[in-house]
């Protein structure tokens, strides 16, 4: 895996690494995700969903990241809580935010991060964590055909999750690769 350097327009600083997780079954096992990209030096800052949440043991989260979770929008006039991101991981990555985000919809905090990453040209990588009988679906195919138009690096290697969302070889550390060797570097 390839490490992060520090920022150069602010030396000491590590880049910092927004990972989006949604509601999904796997989420509970975020950690291994956290831990691999602090390996790799990456700052983190968790931004869940709101259903999201319920899946996230946010004190171990907030222990290790340094950082509160993010969940909703800030008040205005409250500081930003987390640096602006040098990439993003979205992983887990729902049917239902990977469909609402390929259509420009922006009706929780992940979601207009991630709708304003493409124009600010954030580096932005996704772990589906979508069951095979969702994946089916017409629109998710155009979703991720679209995000990939968009410049989004969206790994192929994840299998479909079970129904309960549970799996425990998902492959958390791809999302890391695709950010660190581009588009095609899991492409199969
Ligand atoms: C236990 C459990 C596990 C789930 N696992 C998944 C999953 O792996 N993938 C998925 O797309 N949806 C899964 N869902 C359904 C999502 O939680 C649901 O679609 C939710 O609206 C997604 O919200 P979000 O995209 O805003 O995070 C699961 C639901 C439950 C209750």
């Amino acid at each position: 895996m390839s490490q992060q350097s520090e920022r150069s327009d602010q030396p000491g600083r590590k880049p910092f690494l927004y990972v989006v997780v949604c509601a999904a079954g796997v989420a509970r096992d975020v950690d291994r995700l956290l831990v691999a990209a602090r390996e790799a030096g990456w700052d983190v800052g968790v931004v869940a969903t709101p259903q999201g949440l319920g899946f996230l043991d946010a004190a171990a989260v907030e222990a290790r990241t340094g950082y509160p979770i993010r969940s909703g929008w800030r008040a205005p006039g409250d500081p930003r809580p987390f640096p602006d991101p040098d990439a993003i991981a979205v992983a887990p990555a729902t049917f239902n935010t990977i469909n609402k985000w390929a259509a420009g919809i922006a009706d929780t905090l992940a979601l207009g991060i991630l709708c304003e990453a493409y124009g600010l040209g954030v580096p932005t990588a996704v772990l589906p964590a979508v069951n095979s009988h969702l994946a089916q679906h017409p629109a998710y195919a155009e979703s991720l055909a679209r995000l990939r138009s968009m410049g989004v690096r969206i790994s192929t290697g994840a299998p479909h999750t079970p129904r309960s969302g549970d799996t425990a070889d998902f492959p958390w550390e791809e999302v890391l690769e695709l950010l660190a060797h581009g588009p095609d570097s899991t492409a199969r």
